[in-house]
């Protein structure tokens, strides 16, 4: 198991995680003030002081390391190793006091992903995987679901709060939920890669997210088993702008799906609000 590896960076990145997942709560229940990044777009002092910890142990470290963080971006050292690290994702919910949000630390060596933690400390859970060591919910080893038919699956996806005119998930959204058990929006990206990767949902997908909501929670659905591609089942790469994870199983009929949908196929016009009534009774 990854901990027993001497060579194992996920020891280090829990102890990381940990931290700034209790100094996240401490905030949490502060209930502190919200600034804008963007029309929708949220930020606090939980966020930016979560990324300054976050750097800081990772520095102290390993020093020569690079590190892309979502509030201070990139520091490049020309190193082999980068992190990606999102201090603080579902600030949206950190926000309104709605207790889903975590921890997400990702580790590159030379382009590839080599260890990721995710840790939501409002449930004490950490999710973690190593390259070839598989994946693990508080040393636990946790595997992607075995449903294989799209009707009987739960979903998840996420809304950028970014351009989100610009975004066609409403339809993604609208289509799948029509296919499925339910598509769950709960604002973390990384805990819904994680969810994916314990089996809680069958698939996840977004558009336009960023490499620190992906890297760790990546690595940790694929160590567990799953799939991840863009929509077009096309090797993922972090600066990809669309991400679709599964367990492998219902990975060919959602991308079936995402092609009628792209081609303007099989679009379910909602009901006239007449037909709707009459329909429920
Ligand atoms: C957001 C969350 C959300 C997703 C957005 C992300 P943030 O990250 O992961 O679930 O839908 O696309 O930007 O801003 O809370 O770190
Ligand atoms: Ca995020
Ligand atoms: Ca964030």
């Amino acid at each position: 198991m990854t901990q027993s590896n001497p060579d194992s960076f996920v020891p280090a990145m829990a102890e990381i995680a940990r931290e700034a997942g209790a100094l996240l709560m401490e905030y949490f229940q502060q209930h502190v003030k919200v600034e804008y990044k963007g029309d929708a777009d949220l930020v606090t002092v939980a966020d930016r002081t979560s990324e300054i910890l976050i750097r800081d142990r990772i520095k102290a470290r390993w020093p020569a390391h690079d590190i892309l963080g979502e509030e201070q971006g990139l520091v490049d050292t020309g190193s082999d190793y980068r992190w990606f690290v999102d201090p603080l994702d579902g600030t949206t919910n950190f926000a309104h006091g709605f207790p889903v949000f975590c921890v997400s630390l990702g580790l590159q060596h030379k382009d590839r992903l080599v260890a990721g933690v995710v840790y939501d400390p409002t449930r004490d859970e950490l999710f973690a995987a190593e390259r070839g060591s598989g994946a693990y919910l508080n040393q636990q080893r946790v595997q992607v679901s075995k449903i294989a038919n799209l009707s009987e699956c739960l979903v998840a996806t996420g809304f950028p709060s970014h351009k989100r005119h610009k975004n066609p998930n409403i339809h993604f959204y609208h289509q799948i939920t029509l296919r499925t058990h339910g598509v769950r929006r709960a604002g973390s990206a990384a805990l819904d890669l994680c969810c994916v990767a314990s089996g809680r949902f069958d698939g996840f997908w977004e558009f336009n997210l960023n490499p620190w909501d992906t890297a760790a929670g990546v690595l940790i659905v694929e160590e567990a088993g799953g799939k991840v591609t863009d929509f077009k089942d096309g090797a993922f790469q972090l600066n990809s702008r669309e991400t679709l994870a599964s367990n492998g199983l219902v990975h060919p009929a959602l991308l079936h799906e995402f092609a009628e949908i792209f081609a303007g196929r099989g679009l379910e016009p909602l009901p006239e609000i007449q037909e709707y009534r009459k329909e429920r009774v």
